[in-house]
């Protein structure tokens, strides 16, 4: 059935994952686990509780193979036993989930449902999305073969917002041979209150998402945790002099709804004062009034600008392919022989940046120095 909120982008409510990709896998006799619950009718706990063990292991009982037959509790994915939940419109992120009762720590809210892809289907799917406009990110990992993509069809669960201090959690649950993934409460929430978990995103590349989650401990864009934002920012400051932000890689599972753009002079958050400081070697050297001292200095100046061009080749060559490719939640997309060589390469570019920076100071210190109307600056060189 479609869902027609009014000012909701439409798509088809399911409460159930969607299987048109792949069959569902069809739960074996010999697969299937048989905890040691005994009902008893004084003890609410003992059919299925959280002492059960297929509770403790995360697997739902089968029905009719339970010992605990109709009083059995551990079946709550497949009877829908979901909390009362209502949509609401935020403030500058959309729609949002929220608590429609109160609701006790560790309980099962809802499921996130949606069609069951592989990563590849992902990737497709979420580079057609940021080009039909859809911003908002609807694609979550399963497992390492696939994702559960809620953006045409999926429950509820779809509108809960991310927060960097939640209150829910996604848990894996194995349900008749399938894994689930179901939102569950991390404390006890009032009525009224805003359902939210730590989509733990990882950024790949493309806009970065400001986070309005509004907890203190924001930080700051959605993703900003993740191996890929926090290289890209040093990446970026470190080579930016030669490319410029319309350059940076576009590839991207992410939506971007409120795209910023960073720039140099103009960015929130610390950045290492590289570019604007760098030495300028050529300008020193011409100060010394020896010949070796000079050549010495230029030679390293080279070697750190052949380093810096080797990792920004690097980046341009094989990294960046690699991101593209695999651009997908919670995968580690680039491949660690490429990995090895980037940091190989980062390495190098900081030894040879070392190496200028002390045969620059060693030779101020220890040769002497032309008085400034000797120096002859070549041409195109900025004059003292
Ligand atoms: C799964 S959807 C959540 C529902 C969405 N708000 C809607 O209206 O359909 C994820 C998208 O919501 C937005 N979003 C979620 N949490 C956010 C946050 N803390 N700050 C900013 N945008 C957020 C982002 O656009 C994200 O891609
Ligand atoms: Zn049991
Ligand atoms: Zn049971
Ligand atoms: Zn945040």
């Amino acid at each position: 059935m479609d869902q027609q909120i009014e000012g909701v982008r439409v798509y088809i409510h399911i409460n159930k994952n969607d299987f048109s990709y792949r069959e569902h896998i069809k739960q074996e006799e010999d697969d299937i686990t048989i905890c040691e619950c005994k009902y008893n009718a004084n003890d609410p706990d003992s059919a299925c509780g959280e002492r059960c063990l297929n509770v403790l292991t995360s697997i739902e009982c089968t029905p009719h193979y339970c010992p605990c037959s109709v009083h059995c509790k551990n079946q709550r994915f497949q009877k829908h036993e979901y909390a009362k939940t209502k949509l609401f419109r935020t403030e500058g992120r959309g729609w949002g989930l929220l608590a429609n009762e109160d609701i006790k720590a560790g309980r099962f809210i809802i499921e996130y449902c949606g069609e069951v892809i592989s990563w590849n289907e992902a990737r497709e799917r979420s580079l057609a999305y940021a080009s039909q406009g859809i911003n908002d990110a609807y694609i979550i990992s399963l497992n390492a073969r696939e994702c559960i993509d809620a953006t045409k069809s999926g429950s509820q669960a779809r509108f809960i917002n991310h927060s960097c201090e939640p209150n829910c959690e996604t848990r894996k649950w194995s349900v008749l041979g399938e894994v689930r993934i179901g939102i569950f409460a991390m404390r006890d929430i009032s009525i009224g209150m805003e359902l939210t978990y730590d989509y733990n995103f990882q950024w790949y590349g493309g806009a970065k998402v400001r986070c309005l989650c509004g907890a203190t401990s924001c930080c700051g864009f959605l993703g900003a945790k993740s191996r890929g934002f926090q290289e890209d920012t040093d990446v970026w400051e470190d080579i930016d002099e030669r490319c410029s932000l319309e350059d940076k890689p576009s590839s991207s599972m992410r939506p971007e709804s409120m795209p910023k753009k960073r720039s140099k002079n103009n960015h929130n958050g610390p950045s290492r004062p590289l570019n604007g400081e760098q030495v300028d070697a050529k300008f020193v050297a011409q100060f010394l009034a020896s010949k070796e001292a000079q050549e010495e200095i230029l030679k390293y100046e080279e070697q750190r600008e052949e380093a810096s061009s080797h990792l920004h080749s690097l980046y341009k060559d094989e990294v960046e392919p690699s991101i593209k490719k695999k651009a997908i939640y919670g995968v580690d997309g680039v491949p660690t022989s490429v990995a090895e060589k980037w940091i190989r390469a980062s390495c190098m570019k900081l030894k040879a940046e070392f190496n200028l920076h002390s045969s620059i100071i060693r030779n101020i210190a220890c040769t002497p120095q032309r008085a400034p109307d000797e120096a002859k600056p070549s041409e195109g060189e900025p004059k003292p």
